[in-house]
C-alpha cells in the first residue's frame, strides 16, 4: 500500500546509533552472503573457555540438524554474570518493581553472583545435575532470575511454566519432561491479589505422580507468607536453604550444543510442545539482538514488561540485557494497578530508556484515556519496542504520537518461542517505520513468503511466512521427539522453516506480518491452540463436541470463540456456560477464558467429517454474508442455526 505512513529515521535516532542503515545494508548482506564468516565473528561477543572452530554445521533438510560453534564450550550464567564482575560488580543488574508501586529491589552484578552461586548450590544439594530438568513455576520476583540463571550454572535445564497456568497445565509439563524438581513460591501477587503457586504446585505434583513422575523436592520462595501445605519430606524454603550453602559455585563447562531450556507452547495440533533451545548459539543472537534493535548503550535502564514465563522474558528480560551488561528492570504487578500511569510512573522513577511491551497493554492504556500518560514525563524514554502480536496501526501511532510524544522510535519485533529471538524489526537509527510493519530482517535472517502450493512469491505479495536459512537462536527440536519438530516445521514447504504465520511484502520489501495461518489463536499475545481449548471443554462431561476460533477483539488482538455442542439431554443454560468457562480455567488456565460459548446443536462438517473451521471463523466475525461455499457439508442446514444463534451480533 503506497499511501502507507512512512516514519523517517530521525537525526536524533541516528547521532549516536550503533547500526545506520548503510551499516545495515552491508552487515546483512555480508551475513547472508557468508554466515560463517559473520557469525563467526559475532559469536565471539559472548567469552567462551575453549573457543569454537566450527561455526554453521546446519540444514532444513533430511532429519533438520542444527548446530552452531559446535565445539565451542561456555557457560550461560558465566556470560550474564561473572565477566561482568570486574567492570560492573556494583552496577545494578536488576532493578525489581514490585506490584505495590512502594516496594522495589535492585541487585547489582555482585548481589546475582551471590544469589545464583547460592541457589546453584542448593540445586547441586538436592542432587540435580548436568542435564536435568527444573521445573520454575514462579511469579515475577528476582528469585525466578537467581533460579533460572542457577540452572544454567550448573548445567540443569530450566522449563519455566508461566504462573498463569493450571495445575493440570503445570502437571503436563512437569510429566513431559521428567522433572523431579521443582522451584515454586508460597503465593503470587499480582494487581493486588494473589495467586496460590504453591498450592497449585501441589496439586499439579499428585496429578504428575499418578502419571509416573515423582517431584523429589519443591523449593519454594517466600513471597507473601501466606499460608501454605507443607510436607516435610519433600518441600524446602528457599532462605533456608540459601543460607546453608556457600556463595561460590564454579560454572559448568557446557558445550555450545548442550540443552539451555525448554519452553513448551501452544501448536495447531496436539499437547504443547517443548520447545528446546541449547547454550552457545542461543545466547549469541539473544545478546546481540537486544544490542541492536533496542540500539542497548552501556548504562541504559532497559525494561521490558513480559513474563518470565514467556521466551520473550527468557530472551529480552534476562539473558539478551544480562548478557550485555545491562541493567534490567523486573515488573511483578499489571500495567493497570495502582492506576493505568503505572508503566510511566515506573518509567520515570527508574529513568528507563528503553521499553519494550506489547500490544495488547498499549491498546488496554489507550482506551484508559491519554490523561494516564501525560500525568508522567517519559522524558528518559530512548527506544520503544512492541512484541507478540500485530501491532494495528492506530495503537502504534498512540504509541509513538502519545507515549513517545513524536521523539521515541517504536520497533516492532516480530518473532516466535522457536526463534530465540527477534527476526524482523527495525533498527533505531537504521530503519524508517511504518506504523503496522515490523519492517526488516535481522543479520542472517532470510525470510520467504510462499503461496499455498509452496510456489515462492517474489517481490511484492502475501502468503506463508518461510526462513530458508538457519540461524544461531533457533530452537533445536521438540523435547523428546525429534519426528514432531521435523513435522511441524519443514514439512508443510520442504527443507524451509514455516512460521505459521502469515505475511505480505510491501514495494520497499518491509514484512507485514498478518497473524496466523494456523489454528492458534493470539489472546493478549499468548499463543493458544484452539485443539488445547477444545479438548479443555470436551472434557466436561455434559459436552460431546466443541469447536474453537479466534475473532477480533478490541483489546486482546484475538477473542477466543467456542462452539459447544452439548451431551443428548443437557440444558443449554447460562449456569452451564459459567461452568464451561470455569472449566476451561481449571484446565488451562486464565488465560484461556473463553469469551464467547454458543451453544451448537451440530457444526459444520464435510462429508468426511471434518469440521469447517472457514465458517465458523466468519459466524463469530459476524462476517456470514461471505461464508463461501458450504455446498461440500454434509448438513447445510446447521450453518443456519449457528448464525441465528450467533453470540457476535454486531
Ligand atoms: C505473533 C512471542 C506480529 C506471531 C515472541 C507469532 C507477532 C507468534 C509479533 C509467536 C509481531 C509475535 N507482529 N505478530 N511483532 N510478535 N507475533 O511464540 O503470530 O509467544 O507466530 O512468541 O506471535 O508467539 P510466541
Amino acid at each position: 500500500m503506497s499511501d502507507t505512513k512512512v516514519y523517517r529515521v530521525q537525526p536524533a535516532w541516528k547521532k549516536d546509533a550503533l547500526i545506520d542503515n548503510d551499516t545495515y545494508q552491508k552487515w546483512y548482506a555480508d551475513s547472508v552472503k557468508d554466515p560463517d564468516k559473520f557469525w563467526g565473528k559475532h559469536g565471539k561477543r559472548i567469552d567462551w573457555f575453549k573457543p569454537y572452530t566450527k561455526v554453521k554445521n546446519a540444514s532444513f533438510g533430511g532429519n533438520v540438524s542444527i548446530k552452531w560453534f559446535e565445539d565451542g564450550v561456555t557457560n550461560v550464567s558465566y556470560n550474564c554474570i561473572d565477566r561482568h564482575l570486574k567492570k560492573r560488580g556494583n552496577q545494578t543488574a536488576i532493578i525489581w518493581e514490585g506490584d505495590n508501586p512502594y516496594d522495589d529491589r535492585k541487585i547489582t552484578y555482585n548481589e546475582l553472583y551471590e544469589h545464583v552461586c547460592r541457589m546453584a548450590n542448593v540445586l547441586k544439594k538436592h542432587g540435580v545435575k548436568r542435564g536435568d530438568r527444573v521445573t520454575i513455576y514462579m511469579p515475577m520476583i528476582p528469585e525466578a532470575a537467581y533460579a533460572m540463571l542457577a540452572c544454567t550454572r550448573i548445567g540443569a535445564v530450566h522449563s519455566v511454566v508461566f504462573g498463569g497456568f493450571s495445575p493440570d497445565a503445570l502437571a503436563g509439563r512437569i510429566v513431559d519432561c521428567e522433572s523431579t524438581f521443582v522451584i515454586t513460591a508460597d503465593e503470587g501477587l499480582r494487581g493486588g491479589r494473589t495467586i496460590p503457586l504453591k498450592e497449585n504446585t501441589d496439586k499439579a505434583i499428585d496429578i504428575a505422580a499418578r502419571n509416573n513422575v515423582t517431584v523429589k523436592n519443591v523449593l519454594v520462595v517466600r513471597r507473601t507468607a501466606g499460608k501454605i501445605a507443607w510436607f516435610d519430606k519433600r518441600d524446602l524454603w528457599y532462605h533456608d536453604e540459601a543460607a546453608s550453602v556457600k556463595p561460590d559455585c564454579k560454572p559448568a563447562e557446557m558445550k555450545a550444543e548442550d540443552p539451555l531450556f525448554i519452553l513448551y507452547t501452544s501448536g495447531s495440533t496436539g499437547k504443547p510442545k517443548g520447545v528446546l533451545h541449547t547454550t552457545g548459539g542461543y545466547l549469541v543472537y539473544a545478546s546481540m539482538t537486544h544490542q541492536y534493535v533496542f540500539d542497548y548503550h552501556d548504562g541504559d535502564i532497559y525494561w521490558c514488561t513480559a513474563d518470565v514465563g514467556w521466551v520473550t522474558g527468557h530472551s529480552y528480560i534476562l539473558y539478551g540485557p544480562l548478557a550485555n551488561g545491562a541493567t534490567t528492570l523486573m515488573f511483578e504487578g499489571v500495567p493497570n494497578y495502582p492506576s493505568p500511569s503505572r508503566f510511566w510512573d515506573v518509567v520515570d522513577k527508574h529513568k528507563v530508556n528503553i521499553f519494550y511491551t506489547a500490544p495488547t497493554a498499549i491498546r488496554a492504556l489507550m482506551g484508559a484515556g491519554d490523561e494516564w500518560v501525560k500525568k508522567s514525563s517519559r522524558k528518559s524514554l530512548r527506544v520503544m519496542g512492541s512484541v507478540g502480536e500485530p501491532i494495528n496501526p492506530e495503537a502504534w501511532e498512540w504509541y509513538f504520537n502519545v507515549v513517545g510524544e513524536k521523539k521515541v522510535p517504536i520497533v516492532d519485533t516480530w518473532w516466535q518461542t522457536e526463534n530465540g529471538g527477534i527476526l524482523i524489526s527495525p533498527l533505531p537509527g537504521a530503519t524508517d517505520l511504518k506504523p503496522g510493519s515490523a519492517t526488516r530482517p535481522f543479520f542472517g535472517v532470510v525470510p520467504q513468503i510462499v503461496d499455498n502450493d509452496g510456489e515462492v512469491i517474489e517481490g511484492t505479495g502475501s502468503g506463508n511466512l518461510c526462513i530458508t536459512e538457519p540461524w544461531p537462536g533457533m530452537m533445536r527440536t521438540v523435547y523428546g521427539d525429534h519426528q514432531r519438530f521435523i513435522e511441524t516445521y519443514f514439512a508443510t514447504y520442504k527443507g524451509k522453516y514455516f512460521t505459521g504465520d502469515g505475511c505480505r511484502r510491501d514495494e520497499d520489501g518491509y514484512y507485514w506480518i498478518t497473524g496466523r495461518v494456523d489454528d492458534v489463536i493470539n489472546v493478549s499475545g499468548h499463543r493458544m491452540g484452539t485443539a488445547e481449548v477444545e479438548s479443555a471443554l470436551v472434557s466436561h462431561d455434559k459436552v460431546s463436541e466443541a469447536a474453537v476460533v479466534g475473532y477480533p477483539h478490541d483489546i486482546k488482538g484475538q477473542g477466543i470463540y467456542s462452539y459447544v455442542t452439548l451431551m443428548a439431554g443437557v440444558d443449554a443454560t447460562e449456569d452451564l456456560r459459567t461452568e464451561l468457562i470455569a472449566h476451561v480455567r481449571k484446565e488451562i488456565g486464565p488465560i484461556a477464558s473463553p469469551d464467547k460459548i454458543q451453544f451448537a446443536p451440530g457444526l459444520p462438517k464435510t462429508r468426511s467429517g471434518k469440521i469447517m473451521r472457514r465458517i465458523l471463523r466468519k459466524i463469530a466475525e459476524d462476517d456470514f454474508g461471505a461464508l463461501g461455499d458450504t455446498s461440500t457439508l454434509a448438513d447445510p442446514a446447521v450453518v443456519d442455526d449457528l448464525i441465528e444463534h450467533r453470540q457476535n451480533k454486531k
